[in-house]
């Protein structure tokens, strides 16, 4: 999108220089537009790839979502590809391995399991290309919502089992490997991990710990050569399988006495139709994101991190993180969700 808009830029900049300077106007937009390029050039520029299938790079989580369609992107673009599934049975898992080539090979791989881990990484040494494994991209994940109080501590132990410590337990197993390749290690954040928003608690508590994660990461790697990006989608709902789909039967059934009594079933009937709609008005491809993950792993250049939202959310990220604490929290009091919250919740009170 942004190149897009760099392109239009850049043409009526050209149109103005050429406007101005009349007879050399042509000399001069020249001269831009090369200093522009040059300016894109270390974002843009490819590494490799001029031999194909002589690098691998390991996905976690190719089910189905952001990992089936990377699995297959680097594929085609001539990677090797060890696509970690959660159920290599699945049915996600077989259509991958039907429609992909030779190179693309499955791994049984549940990041939260030591087991898991140990084999595959035992399977990737033994199939490694001659180039080695390039890059692991730690993309498995779960994700639900729940107001902070309403969910158990196996709910934050689950989500943090997969998130962060399934990342973690795949980054160093694999590390070695992608030293030795002076490679890339890429992880999948999410805007929640910086966006404090309702109801988000388990999954922000799993997502800000595995930026942590990866912060540290890349800063003792640059001794090593290897670069490390994080990758911030924001509601791509409909493009994956992420969405919960639990019923406010299930959640009510969870809640104790004290906390049926505070937050009443017509709040959570509400919340959880608020939640479901908002999931489903997400983008609804995820090219987006895939676009991105391709360039932490095949730029000159990766940044180290990928903000991937709308044009109108790009421009409130960027003024968020600036504001004070009272004015952040002041901002979410406005928005509809809090607004209703407010009025079942002062109703039930009376
Ligand atoms: N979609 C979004 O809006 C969005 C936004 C921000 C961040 N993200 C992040 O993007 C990543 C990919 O999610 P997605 O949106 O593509 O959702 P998805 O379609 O549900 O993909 C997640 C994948 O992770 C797998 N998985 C779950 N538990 C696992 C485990 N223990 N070990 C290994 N794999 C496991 C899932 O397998 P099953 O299919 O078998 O469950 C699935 O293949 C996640 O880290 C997520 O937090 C997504």
């Amino acid at each position: 999108m942004w190149s897009k808009v760099a392109s239009v830029l850049i043409l009526i900049l050209i149109v103005c220089i050429s406007m101005y300077f009349g007879g050399h106007g042509l000399t001069y937009s020249f001269f831009t537009l090369i200093l522009l390029m040059l300016g894109q050039a270390p974002t843009q520029r490819c590494m490799f790839l001029s031999k194909k299938y002589e690098r691998a790079v390991l996905v976690t989580g190719c089910d189905s979502g952001f990992g089936y369609r990377l699995a297959k992107t680097l594929d085609s673009m001539g990677f090797v590809v060890f696509a970690g599934c959660l159920s290599s049975n699945g049915q996600g898992a077989q259509t991958l391995l039907k429609e992909g080539s030779r190179h693309l090979k499955l791994l049984q791989l549940d990041v939260t399991r030591d087991e898991d881990v140990r084999l595959a990484k035992a399977f990737v040494e033994a199939n490694l290309p001659e180039k080695g494994l390039w890059a692991v991209v730690n993309n498995a994940g779960i994700s639900d919502w729940g107001e902070t109080e309403w969910n158990s501590i196996e709910d934050y132990q689950k989500m943090v089992d997969i998130n962060l410590f399934g990342s973690i337990r795949t980054s160093i197993a694999f590390l070695p490997l992608v030293r030795a390749s002076k490679g890339r290690m890429v992880f999948v954040s999410s805007i929640f991990a910086f966006f404090n928003c309702l109801s988000m608690g388990a999954y922000s508590v799993s997502k800000r710990g595995l930026e942590a994660f990866a912060d540290c990461l890349r800063v003792e790697l640059s001794n090593f050569d290897v670069k490390v990006s994080i990758i911030q989608p924001g509601n791509f709902g409909p493009a994956t399988n992420i969405r919960s789909k639990k019923t406010t039967q299930e959640i009510w059934d969870k809640l104790d006495d004290e906390r049926k009594v505070t937050f009443s079933r017509s709040y959570i009937e509400f919340a959880n139709e608020y939640f479901q709609s908002l999931c489903s008005a997400g983008f609804k491809d995820s090219r987006m994101v895939i676009d991105a993950m391709v360039h932490a792993l095949n730029a000159a250049q990766p940044k180290s991190h990928y903000l991937l939202v709308s044009t109108v959310e790009w421009v409130f990220f960027l003024v968020f993180p600036l504001l004070p604490t009272f004015i952040k929290d002041a901002i979410f009091t406005y928005t509809p969700i809090y607004h209703k919250r407010r009025e079942i919740l002062s109703q039930q009170k009376q």
